[in-house]
């Protein structure tokens, strides 16, 4: 079973939850799981020209899918990977697999929501299967997920250090994905 983690981060906060993501992913015996990294080399005059990098998600079992939250959605760097993924759309070719989301932002309430329903949004029209948190907010037991959101990891820095919590349920975002993975490929 392959996962990939995609992601861009400029300050290294949704990379640092992209790593969290992966470990928990490669927890899983079996997995093979792998952090690609959107930079801004991959555009060029505007387009995502990065074809190599999108081959590589072709033969994921799940794909999880990370952006900063900028002015309340993802980066323009994410848009333009999603943007370039139109011809991948027309033939479907994400279909069934799993996906999953998460995003960070300096603001507590910073229209993080935006961001992941835009993903949510996004692996829709690829056909996948999304995969939020099973995690009840402040009545999860293991006191993960403290924003409380569960349609995907929303995380919140005031700096480039992050909230053990915001880590500890990346990582478990990364297990539950392969467990789903697992259950749908049985
Ligand atoms: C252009 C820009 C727009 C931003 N917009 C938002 C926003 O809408 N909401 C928010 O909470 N944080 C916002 N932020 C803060 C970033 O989301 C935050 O610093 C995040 O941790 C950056 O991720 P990175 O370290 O992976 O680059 C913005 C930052 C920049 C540079």
């Amino acid at each position: 079973m392959k996962v990939v983690v995609i992601f861009h981060s400029v300050t290294g906060t949704t990379k640092k939850l992209a790593h969290s993501i992966a470990s928990g992913a490669a927890m899983e015996p079996g997995v093979e799981v792998v952090a690609v990294e959107i930079v801004g080399a991959d555009i060029v005059e505007g387009r995502f020209r990065n074809i190599e990098l999108l081959r590589q998600l072709d033969n994921a079992d799940a794909i999880i899918f990370g952006s900063p939250t900028y002015m309340g959605c993802v980066s323009a760097q994410f848009k333009a990977f999603t943007d370039a993924t139109s011809e991948w759309w027309a033939r479907q070719a994400w279909a069934n697999k799993i996906a999953a989301g998460f995003t960070i932002g300096a603001n507590l309430s910073g229209d993080q929501l935006n961001t992941i329903q835009y993903l949510q949004v996004f692996a829709s029209q690829h056909g996948m299967f999304w995969v939020g948190l099973d995690t009840p907010g402040n009545y999860d037991p293991a006191m993960r997920n403290r924003l409380g959101a569960q349609s995907g990891l929303i995380a919140h820095s005031v700096d480039i250090d992050l909230n053990e919590t915001d880590l500890l349920t990346a990582r478990y975002l990364g297990q539950r994905v392969v467990q789903t993975a697992q259950k749908l490929a049985a």
